[in-house]
């Protein structure tokens, strides 16, 4: 239960100070009867109106970054009964949802929230975030397989955004992959076009926002410069 203009200003429809005003003036009912008592307290059964209109508290915005682990599915419920990204956030409450797709064999970085706005942004290509992956692969690419993939190979006939890919380890042999677009099985079918193959993918960052030494399965809050970043990148 919670005061009458605390709730109001928590349904985003002004401040604390101005919802008292408001219920003075009678401009707010609850439960169908119009209510000028100030202490007066709501809880979530009841049904708050201003102006003949009913309020709800704004949801609380969730930035949430999973280390997803090989053998899920980034989806909000799966219909085969597969392991879903939501099983790594347990005891989360509010509604959030996976920003782009990580394939079920693919680990890593994985961002949740409900701010709609920022998962638009950070999965638009205009917008240019570089996506990096490290990836086990068959074996060290040529130097002309690397400038291959490097300047943009043709997937279902359109030529992929220019890439980067480091050498990072030959035995065994790994790479450092950065890709700006997000496209399906996209890195795992680039190494194909240079006669390669992922035997395992993980996504370390996206833009400015690293797995750091997260564990696998597991979830964190973002920090607020995190936020920041995502909300203007
Ligand atoms: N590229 C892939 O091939 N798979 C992923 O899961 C992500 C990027």
């Amino acid at each position: 239960m919670e005061r009458l203009q605390k709730y109001i200003a928590a349904c985003g429809v002004c401040s604390r100070r101005k919802a008292e005003e408001y219920i003075a003036e009678g401009r707010v009912s609850v439960n169908g009867r119009v209510v000028t008592e100030m202490g007066f307290k709501v809880g979530e059964d009841d049904v708050v109106k201003y102006m003949g209109r009913v309020i709800l508290p704004e949801e609380k915005k969730v930035y949430l970054i999973i280390n997803k682990p090989e053998g899920c599915v980034t989806t909000v419920s799966d219909d085969r009964g597969r392991k879903t990204v939501m099983d790594c956030i347990k005891g989360i409450r509010e509604r959030v949802y996976p920003v782009g797709r990580l394939d079920y064999n693919t680990s890593g970085l994985l961002i949740l929230t409900n701010d709609g706005e920022a998962a638009n942004r950070l999965s638009h290509p205009k917008h240019n975030i570089d996506k990096v992956y490290v990836a086990a692969v068959q074996r060290v690419p040529e130097p002309a397989e690397i400038f291959f993939f490097e300047n943009g190979i043709y997937l279902d006939g359109r030529k992929t955004a220019p890439a980067k890919l480091e050498v990072i380890g030959e035995e065994p042999p790994t790479l450092k992959i950065t890709i700006h677009e997000g496209r399906n099985r996209q890195v795992r079918r680039m190494l194909e076009e240079i006669d390669n193959r992922a035997v395992s993918l993980k996504r370390i960052s996206i833009g400015k926002i690293s797995l750091g030494n997260l564990k696998k399965g597991k979830f964190r809050e973002m920090t607020e410069e995190e936020i920041n970043y995502i909300k203007h990148c």
